[in-house]
């Protein structure tokens, strides 16, 4: 049965798959990967687009599907459909311009009447495993890049969100593409370790806690392994963003992107880095504008932050604000629990080894941080043991580019927070936020490798 964080009524059943279930899925997955790679351009770019059709189609269904089992507000689940859209629409593009590449060998006197034509080939069937936040969308990022690429996909959703996953599916399935291209199988987190370690699906592409994308590293050292992790992402507030244009817009940022979606997000912002000439106008600002949100029922479209994914997961956050307070940091806003709903919430003066500022919270909570200058900025956003994206409102070209060069995150957003992401840009992280990239054109880069051909005795 799936449920709604938010009041627990059930929105959908579904049923786990039996061993024969999943061996058939996977054997699927294997009997079509010829085919599927063999496909021509027309067929996969066509089916890619009639997918993003289909998602738009049903954007409303979709949309509702997200809040329900996930409790995400309908505000930034309409969002995440978009997003989905976009993403098949970009795979259908870059499979159309994925051309391999020509070069020529007679550079040497010794290859002279040689060139080599250099195509990318799936690295076989993949086994994606996407988590609750975003139940469409980074289900998206795993499953069109592979089509785009001729590879086919076995993706288990998160236990708790798998009925979009599953709607997606069925939009899939009215594609041209060969059956077994996409195979959805529902599983225990606890069940996942044997198709982890099938050496049929030689990729695995996860996103999700540390702890589990780590483990699943160190049980397949050979497989071709993707990570999406978590971060603690900082937004720094330079001196020179200064106006009260510059401020506003800089609070209001922080506020939202610090809460959206019960702050569970990878790149949700979570520490705040100000100058210390801007630190109090700004406070006041962020405060102001998180008391400003609507909390409360998801499905509601005037509201922002919503239930977190679980009760369990709320008293978690709850305990590391107490545990932060308890240590010296001031509470400004928020810090209360209504079952599985934690109010956003603003601290400051939080230790450095506090959780709630070198853990990654996942929840409504921002941590906010006086600093001398950038140096002293740059360097905390850097001692954090996450490397995902940070964003640096500053308005200096200089302290632009030095963020970019000096920041060890998989993305530095400049003027704005570290949440923004475009479904086409790289992404991924540093550190312990992961190996790999999404981002169309990269996820299709990194399910493939090189197959050079060389002709010769060529009259070139
Ligand atoms: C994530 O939580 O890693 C995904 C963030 C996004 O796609 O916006």
């Amino acid at each position: 049965m799936v449920r709604s964080p938010y009041d627990g009524r059930a929105v959908g059943t579904t049923s786990y798959a039996t061993p024969e279930q999943v061996e058939r899925a996977v054997r699927a997955a294997v009997d079509v990967a010829a085919e599927a790679a063999a496909l021509p351009v027309h067929a996969r770019a066509d089916a890619l687009a009639r997918i993003s059709a289909g998602i738009a189609a049903r954007a409303d269904g979709l949309a509702a599907t997200i809040t329900a089992e996930s409790g995400k507000p309908l505000v930034w689940a309409r969002a995440e459909v978009g997003r989905a859209v976009s993403v098949f629409r970009w795979a259908a593009e870059e499979t159309r311009t994925w051309s391999g590449e020509v070069m020529r060998l007679d550079t040497e006197p010794a290859a002279e009447g040689r060139i080599a034509y250099v195509r990318r080939v799936p690295k076989g069937p993949v086994l994606a495993i996407s988590p609750f936040n975003f139940p469409l969308n980074l289900v998206a990022h795993k499953v069109a890049p592979a089509l785009a690429v001729g590879a086919p996909v076995l993706l288990k959703p998160a236990p708790k969100t798998p009925l979009s996953a599953l709607l997606l599916a069925e939009i899939v399935a009215e594609t041209d593409l060969p059956a077994g291209m996409l195979g959805v199988v529902l599983v225990e987190n606890d069940r996942a370790a044997g198709l982890v370690a099938d050496p049929r699906l030689p990729v695995v592409s996860f996103t999700g806690s540390g702890p589990v994308g780590h483990a699943i590293q160190d049980a397949v050292p050979r497989k071709h392994v993707v990570l999406e992790l978590g971060g603690n992402a900082a937004a720094v507030v330079c001196a020179d963003y200064v106006g009260e244009r510059d401020l506003d817009w800089a609070a209001t940022r922080i506020a939202a992107f610090g809460t959206y979606q019960a702050g569970q997000s990878c790149i949700s912002v979570q520490r705040v880095y100000a100058d210390t000439t801007v630190y109090d106008d700004l406070r006041d600002r962020v405060v102001k504008a998180v008391g400003a949100l609507r909390t409360g029922d998801p499905a509601d479209p005037a509201t922002h932050v919503g239930p977190m994914i679980d009760e369990a997961a709320a008293r978690r956050v709850e305990s590391w604000v107490q545990e932060a307070v308890a240590a010296g940091a001031r509470l400004l806003a928020g810090g209360s629990r209504e079952g599985a709903t934690y109010a956003p919430t603003v601290l400051e003066a939080v230790p450095a080894d506090a959780k709630v500022m070198c853990e990654e919270v996942f929840g409504p909570v921002l941590a906010l941080q006086r600093v001398s200058g950038t140096d002293e900025a740059f360097g905390l956003v850097n001692a954090s043991r996450y490397g995902l994206q940070a964003g640096v409102f500053t308005h200096d070209l200089r302290t632009a580019f030095r963020a970019h060069r000096e920041l060890e995150v998989g993305g530095v957003v400049v003027g704005d927070v570290p949440s923004y992401r475009a479904d086409q840009m790289p992404y991924g992280g540093a550190k312990d936020s992961g190996v790999g990239r999404e981002g169309v054109r990269y996820t299709m880069a990194d399910l493939t490798y090189e197959r050079v051909m060389v002709l010769t005795g060529l009259d070139l």
